[in-house]
């Protein structure tokens, strides 16, 4: 009904004075489904301002007070699962079920991170001088976690819920303020788990929710002199952030091409069931999804044959209908998926389905027979498509996976416990699964990419960690 949906400054919802907006096309209908304000510079020199003001108060908010609203937000935002998850299945086709169980995983996100964070926070350290070389024990030091400021956050499409209070959650506990500039495609869903945060009654100012076009204010934003650290999720873009951000610390999680090693000692039942669900959940659009097969000449033959077994069976259309295989987010990202199909018809990849799209809906296809020289054995298609490499050894398998500019996550399949701990130990990754598809939770797990795969580390924990500093006080006695 041309209806916009206001951004969120100081506390209330406000439409942007630029009086335009911007469209979320539902990849399903491929119509225009919702609209969010496009904002300007100004406003959002506006939200940096109240951010750094409110910051200062919270920061002396007790501990157990801030953790308390957490908790009353983790509860809101569960309660209004029903409405968010049917914006998630609107604006990025995620089928129904995952997109409840998105919003239900960052309601208890929430409520660890603030039972995390009482603890953690709650303990400093306390030093003695008379350790170091040539000292009395005259300095007694004294360490607490204090925040950094402004956090900008910074979630993909994908998640835009879950991987919006992965940063908003950390930052707020610890005492920072928070920026949100969500995806375009899951901003509705956003801007609903906002509310969620408003509702429980935090106070006016700490978060922030600007909508708009990354080309007017993204460059604005993670440049911008009033942030103190840029939490971001996403793609390439990630890597442009970190080449043009100030000194300011930046936590980044820039997809992957993770690697399933399947060894012939392998359980290929389990590999199998482990390969389409990591392969093909979310239609392939997960940083963590398997995005290539390694496996063994040996039981190769077999492993397809179960694979495909399986990939029969998923469901493909909508998401409403909860189909396994839903429409990608966007036309310009089934073209590129088409691009890598097509790159692998020509160089003769065993196609173990037919190719077919409708829309933006690509149905599951297995790519047998991929070789080095094609596109797919190295980019992430983030699409329903997984390219199988016969392998001779395993070191052949680990070379495949260490030469990519990606290190996210990776799993290897094998009974021998031993072998898998010297693969682990051997491949370049943040993470190496044994046994189980590459996933990020459960969500206190450390999460990490190596190469282009990102900066930092992530998991509760560690969020909590990278948006504090250590803060010293030093006694000096007579
Ligand atoms: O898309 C990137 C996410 O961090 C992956 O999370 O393993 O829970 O799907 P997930």
């Amino acid at each position: 009904d041309g209806e916009v949906y206001k951004y969120y400054c100081e506390g209330e919802w406000r439409k942007s004075a630029s009086g335009k907006s911007v469209a979320i096309i539902n990849p399903t209908t491929r119509k225009t489904q919702y609209k969010v304000q496009a904002c300007t510079q100004e406003e959002v020199n506006k939200v940096m301002e109240i951010a750094k003001a409110a910051q200062k108060s919270w920061a002396k908010t007790p501990l157990w007070k801030r953790a308390e609203l957490l908790h009353k937000a983790a509860a809101i935002l569960k309660e209004h699962k029903v409405p968010i998850a049917e914006c998630l299945v609107k604006e990025i086709a995620k089928p129904a079920k995952d997109a409840v169980t998105e919003v239900v995983r960052s309601g208890d996100l929430v409520s660890y991170t603030a039972e995390e964070g009482v603890r953690i926070l709650g303990e400093g350290k306390f030093l003695v001088s008379d350790s170091f070389p040539g000292n009395e024990r005259t300095k007694y030091c004294l360490t607490s976690k204090i925040p950094l400021g402004v956090i900008l956050a910074i979630p993909p499409f994908n998640y835009p819920v879950n991987l919006a209070v992965s940063k908003i959650a950390p930052a707020l506990i610890a005492g920072n303020s928070l920026v949100l500039k969500p995806p375009t495609q899951g901003a509705v869903a956003a801007l609903h788990m906002v509310h969620c945060f408003h509702l429980a009654g935090f106070p006016k100012g700490l978060i922030s929710c600007v909508t708009g076009k990354g080309s007017e204010i993204g460059d604005f934003l993670t440049m911008h002199p009033g942030v103190n650290c840029i939490s971001f999720t996403g793609g390439d873009t990630g890597v442009a952030i970190s080449k043009k951000a100030g000194m300011v610390p930046l936590q980044m999680e820039l997809g992957g091409k993770d690697a399933c090693i399947v060894l012939d000692d392998a359980d290929l039942d389990l590999a199998a069931g482990n390969i389409v669900k990591g392969g093909f959940s979310y239609s392939g659009q997960r940083c963590t999804a398997v995005k290539v097969v390694l496996v063994m000449e040996s039981v190769a033959d077999t492993l397809v044959e179960k694979v495909n077994a399986k990939v029969a069976k998923l469901t493909v259309g909508p998401p409403e209908d909860d189909c396994d295989i839903t429409p990608v987010v966007s036309e310009s990202s089934a073209n590129f998926i088409e691009g890598l199909v097509m790159d692998a018809k020509e160089k003769d990849a065993t196609f173990c389905q037919p190719y077919k799209r409708e829309g933006n809906l690509i149905w599951p296809l297995l790519l047998d027979n991929v070789r080095p020289d094609m596109r797919i054995a190295w980019e992430e298609p983030f699409g329903p498509v997984l390219p199988v490499i016969r392998i001779n050894s395993v070191e052949e398998g680990i070379h495949h996976c260490n030469a990519s500019n990606f290190g996210l996550q990776g799993c290897v399949f094998t009974k021998d416990i031993n072998k898998a701990i010297l693969i682990s130990d051997a491949m370049e990754t943040g993470t190496v699964q044994i046994n189980s598809a590459p996933a990020r939770g459960p969500d206190h797990f450390p999460f990490q990419g190596i190469k282009d795969s990102g900066i930092g580390s992530q998991g509760i924990t560690n969020s909590i960690n990278m948006m504090t500093k250590v803060k010293t006080t030093v006694i000096n006695l007579p």
